[in-house]
C-alpha cells in the first residue's frame, strides 16, 4: 500500500484485552476517521464484555483469524510478550501496520525478526512508550534541546516497588512467557525515557546484576493478584550502562524490594549547566520536575509547571500520523529493537558476572 492508497478512514484490529488492549482501543476511538473494528481474546467474556462497551463489531477467539480480514489497516498488539513477535510478524506480512506494547521482545532475535518483517513488507511498526509523553518528560526534553543543562554526562533511570510484583504464576512471572522481570517489564519504561532525554546515545556495553529474593519466597505481591505459584524471574535489577563519549547511565528496576518507595520512578539528569530530576511517586503527574541551577552564584531550583501528557492518546496520534503520512521507511520498530538490545545484554551480563560490549547483542537488520 502506498500513500495514494492509503484510506482516509483507518480500520483497527486490536489483539490482547487486558488493561493494554482496552487503552489501545480508546486510543484508537478518539481519533478521527479511525474506526475498531475487530478484536481478538481467548478469554470469551473479556472479549464479549469489551466488545459490547466499545461497539466492536467483529470479535475472535483466535487472533489468526482477525489478521486473516482484508479489511483491517492496523493490528495492535496488546497480548503477554511471548506472542508480541508471532502477532506481529503474521499482521505485518498479512499487509497491516503495527503498534506493539512494551517490550517489542522477549529478545533480540525475535525483535530483529519484527523489525525485518516491517522492513520487507514495507509497513510501520511503533512501539508503545507511553511514559516518554508525560508532560514531565516532553517538557524537560524540551529544556536539554534548547541547551539548559549542558552536556549531559551521566544520568539514573528507575523503577522501584515496594511491593509490586504483578501476580504469581501468571504470565509476568514466568520467564518463557514474559522473557524477564521488572527489567523487561518496567525497565524498559525508564530505560526509554532516559535514551529518549538523552537524545538516543549509541550503547556501548553494559555490566549488571539481577537478584530474586523476595518474589521466590512469595513475597512482594501486589495486592490486587494472587499471590501464591511461580516466581521464576528477577524481582530487582542494576545496570551500569557506557553509552557513547563516555556518557553513563544507571538503570534499576524492581517490582519487590525492602525500601520506602511504593510504586515510584523516574530519572535524573546531571549536565554541564544543570541537572534535572522527574521523581513519580504512585503515578502523579503533577509536581515531578525539578531543574537545579546557578542563580547569581548560589544553586537554585526550578519547578515546572508541567502538564499530565497523554501517554497511549498521543502514542497512537503518532502512530496514526505517520500512517497517513507515508513517510514509513524510518518507522520500523528499531526504538524497540535498541531497547531489547540493551535488556537482553543486562541479563546475559548479570548471568555471566560480566560487563557485555552491545556489539556482542546487536542485531543485523
Ligand atoms: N505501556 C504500558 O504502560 C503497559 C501497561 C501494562 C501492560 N503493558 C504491556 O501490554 C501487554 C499486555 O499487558 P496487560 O497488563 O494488558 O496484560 P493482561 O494479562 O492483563 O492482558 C493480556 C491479554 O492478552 C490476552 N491473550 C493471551 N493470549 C492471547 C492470544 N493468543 N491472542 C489474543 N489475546 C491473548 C489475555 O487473555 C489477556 O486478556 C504486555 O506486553 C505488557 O508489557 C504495557
Amino acid at each position: 500500500m502506498t500513500l495514494m492508497e492509503t484510506p482516509q478512514l483507518l480500520r483497527v484490529g486490536v489483539v490482547g484485552l487486558g488493561w493494554a488492549g482496552e487503552t489501545h482501543v480508546k486510543a484508537f476511538l478518539a481519533l478521527p476517521n479511525v474506526e475498531v473494528v475487530a478484536a481478538a481474546d481467548p478469554r470469551a467474556e473479556r472479549l464479549n464484555e469489551v466488545c459490547k462497551t466499545y461497539n466492536i463489531p467483529h470479535s475472535y477467539t483466535d487472533y489468526k483469524e482477525l489478521i486473516a480480514r482484508d479489511d483491517i489497516d492496523i493490528v495492535s498488539v496488546a497480548t503477554p510478550n511471548h506472542l508480541h513477535m508471532p502477532v506481529t510478524v503474521a499482521a505485518l506480512e498479512s499487509g497491516k501496520h503495527v503498534l506493539c506494547e512494551k517490550p517489542l521482545a522477549r529478545s533480540v532475535a525475535e525483535g530483529e525478526a519484527m523489525v525485518k518483517a516491517a522492513i520487507d513488507n514495507r509497513r510501520v511498526l511503533k512501539v508503545a512508550f507511553n511514559h516518554r509523553q508525560r508532560g514531565d518528560v516532553q517538557v524537560l526534553k524540551n529544556y536539554i534541546d534548547q541547551g539548559g543543562l549542558g552536556r549531559v554526562y551521566h544520568a539514573k533511570a528507575t523503577w522501584m516497588r515496594r511491593a509490586g510484583i504483578p501476580g504469581m504464576g501468571g504470565w509476568f512471572t514466568t520467564r518463557e512467557m514474559a522473557g524477564g522481570g521488572p527489567l523487561i517489564d518496567v525497565g524498559v519504561h525508564v530505560l526509554d525515557m532516559a535514551m529518549f532525554l538523552l537524545n538516543e546515545p549509541e550503547v556501548v556495553a553494559v555490566s549488571a546484576a539481577t537478584y530474586a529474593e523476595l518474589g521466590p519466597r512469595g513475597r512482594g505481591s501486589r495486592g490486587d493478584r494472587t499471590a501464591d505459584g511461580i516466581y521464576e524471574v528477577e524481582d530487582l535489577a542494576t545496570a551500569f550502562i557506557r553509552l557513547a563519549d563516555g556518557v553513563t547511565l544507571l538503570l534499576e528496576a524492581s517490582w519487590a524490594v525492602y525500601g520506602r518507595h511504593n510504586d515510584d520512578f523516574g530519572v535524573s539528569l546531571y549536565g554541564t549547566e544543570g541537572g534535572a530530576e522527574i521523581n513519580v511517586q504512585n503515578y502523579v503527574w503533577q509536581d515531578t520536575l525539578r531543574i537545579f541551577t546557578d542563580t547569581g552564584g548560589v544553586p537554585s531550583e526550578i519547578r515546572p509547571q508541567v502538564y499530565r501528557g497523554e501517554g497511549h492518546n498521543a502514542v497512537v496520534r503518532e502512530f496514526i500520523g505517520v500512517i497517513r503520512s507515508g513517510d514509513w521507511s524510518n518507522h520500523v520498530g528499531r526504538e524497540g529493537l535498541r531497547r531489547a538490545q540493551i535488556i537482553e545484554a543486562c541479563y546475559l551480563s548479570a548471568q555471566q558476572g560480566r560487563e557485555v560490549a552491545l556489539v556482542d547483542v546487536a542485531g543485523h537488520v
